[in-house]
């Protein structure tokens, strides 16, 4: 791993349609401060996060130009129209000096809970595989549905994890893995997906439930409450 400290790519390209504000959920206010200004500032604090590759929507106007966060580079670069193709373009452009086998983290804009003690225990056990990600093993029992919203089986729990980001894995792998997917017409909901289907086996990682991502116009107000909650230690 480079000394200098990991990349992380911030897909930010989506439109929020979930949310259904008047603008893309990145940039609605939780808190008197734009959510991914919450997100991006969390991931600056992180000792072995070097830069942000922040991955807009082509055109977008409502990003906030920052260039450095805490001292840390903010780069951007225009998305697609999938998350993949978001993730796959912040790859492509980071900066030269992150080699082919540096791994870099991808951490969703919409989740700007994350706790720090995640991102470093993920750093610590997906960096000495090859890679992983943050997640939680299913706690609630899991019910399959019928088309009219009945509940006609009791799906098994044991080994079901939800994933969350960050998700950490080497620049070039993720980059093949992900042109790999969209060669072949998979529309990869993370990256962990898309080694999968390169045959890794991504390390998961327990993190906390609270790092929630954003989804719908209630969860402001529940990333509110769990940002004051999840603030990391130091000064503002
Ligand atoms: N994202 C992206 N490019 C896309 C789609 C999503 O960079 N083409 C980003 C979003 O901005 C978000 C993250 O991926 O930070 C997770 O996606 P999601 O929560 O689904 O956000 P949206 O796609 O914006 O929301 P929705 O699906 O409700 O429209
Ligand atoms: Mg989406």
């Amino acid at each position: 791993m480079s000394t200098s400290g990991l990349w992380c790519v911030v897909p930010a390209a989506g439109r929020g349609m979930r949310v259904g504000g008047d603008r893309p959920k990145q940039y609605l206010p939780i808190g008197g401060r734009m959510l991914i200004e919450h997100t991006l500032d969390r991931l600056a604090r992180h000792p072995g996060i070097a830069g942000l590759m922040v991955v807009l929507s082509p055109g977008d106007s409502l990003w906030p130009e920052l260039s450095t966060i805490r001292g840390k580079p903010v780069l951007t670069t225009a998305g697609g129209a999938e998350r993949c193709d978001s993730v796959l373009a912040g790859l492509q452009t980071l900066p030269a000096d992150v080699g082919d086998d540096d791994f870099v983290l991808v951490h969703d804009a919409a989740r700007p809970c994350v706790r720090l003690d995640d991102i470093s225990r993920l750093i610590e056990r997906a960096g000495a595989g090859e890679g992983g990600l943050l997640g939680a093993p299913l706690r609630d029992t899991l019910k399959r549905a019928d088309a009219a919203g009945c509940s006609v089986l009791t799906e098994p729990r044991d080994q079901r994890w939800r994933a969350f980001t960050p998700q950490m894995f080497r620049r070039a792998a993720l980059s093949a893995a992900l042109r790999e997917a969209s060669r072949r017409g998979v529309i990869v909901s993370d990256e962990a997906m898309a080694m999968e289907l390169a045959g890794c086996a991504p390390r998961l990682v327990e993190g906390a439930e609270d790092n929630v991502k954003v989804t719908t116009a209630a969860d402001f107000a529940l990333a509110e409450f769990l940002l004051g909650r999840t603030a990391p230690a130091g000064k503002e």
